[in-house]
């Protein structure tokens, strides 16, 4: 993977553009109701950034100061996606209810609360817990970069792609971040190897299953990725983990994907990723 500069990201943060996007073409083409509930968990999982932002600036890492520079403009960039994808719902016919952010919030208090006592915790035990915050962030960047380049092949809404694949640049910016501060931190160093492995294989889940709520997750991994021709960016994201140190057994986003989507299907029956009517399918125009 390309070296990460602290400076280059900097010079390039900034929220997602939107100003240029043709909003009226989107509102005209719309989103089917499958993707506007895909686009409402990517929303709410970028709107409680700052709840995982708390975690991170527990312990030890609050003395490294280009992870305190990082984060400062993650978050923003992070409640931008949350913005864009609410503005877009919005014009699209699916807003969001005025009580919907606190609801949110509610729903995901607790598991989010002991979550977040645990890992404060283990960040002021050891800095060797740093990796396991750094490795964690690279994951879910991996997968939140994978999940908006799949919409963006499929929906028939070019706005929508548009936007979701600039979001999917700068998630990629910000798994180079942690992928390169969780390799520094794990190569040479068993402990710490072992410590992230542990961590990892006990207490990492799919990003967004607390916020997003876990019946939205399934619906998410079974319409987006239910099928393998859409898995790549997964697997993708699977291959980028595996290539830190220690971590070459790493097959968890794929794996807990389509774990999530059979048990959402035993559940509700078989999913159809439906694109709007009101423009041909991308993928069938000759
Ligand atoms: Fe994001
Ligand atoms: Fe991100």
């Amino acid at each position: 993977m390309k070296d990460f500069s602290i400076h280059r990201f900097l010079e390039l943060a900034g929220g997602v553009q939107v100003d240029d996007l043709d909003w009226d073409l989107c509102r005209e083409v719309g989103v089917t109701d499958v993707e506007a509930r895909i686009l409402r968990y990517m929303s709410d999982t970028e709107s409680h950034t700052l709840l995982y932002m708390r975690d991170l600036l527990a312990g030890h890492s609050t003395r490294d100061p280009e992870i305190i520079q990082f984060l400062s403009v993650w978050v923003y960039e992070e409640l931008c996606h949350g913005r864009a994808i609410d503005r877009l719902l919005d014009v699209a016919g699916h807003p969001v209810s005025e009580d919907h952010v606190a609801k949110v919030a509610q729903n995901s208090a607790m598991q989010e609360f002991v979550e977040a006592a645990l890992s404060q915790a283990a960040a002021w035990l050891t800095p060797r817990f740093i990796a396991v915050h750094m490795t964690w962030g690279a994951i879910n960047e991996a997968t939140a970069a994978a999940a908006y380049q799949t919409l963006g092949e499929r929906t028939a809404n070019p706005v929508v792609a548009k936007l979701v694949n600039r979001m999917a640049r700068q998630e990629r910016r910000h798994m180079s971040f942690y992928w390169h501060q969780a390799k520094k931190r794990m190569e040479g160093d068993r402990i710490t190897q072992k410590l992230v492995e542990h961590a990892i294989k006990r207490f990492w889940t799919l990003v967004g299953s607390g916020v997003g709520g876990s019946e939205n997750l399934g619906f998410v991994a079974s319409h987006l990725f239910g099928e393998e021709e859409h898995r790549r960016g997964l697997r993708y994201a699977d291959q980028l983990i595996s290539g830190l140190p220690g971590m070459e057994w790493f097959d968890l986003v794929t794996a807990q994907t389509q774990q999530r989507a059979r048990t959402w299907e035993q559940k509700f029956g078989p999913a159809t990723f439906r694109t709007s009517s009101k423009l041909p399918d991308a993928t069938q125009v000759a």
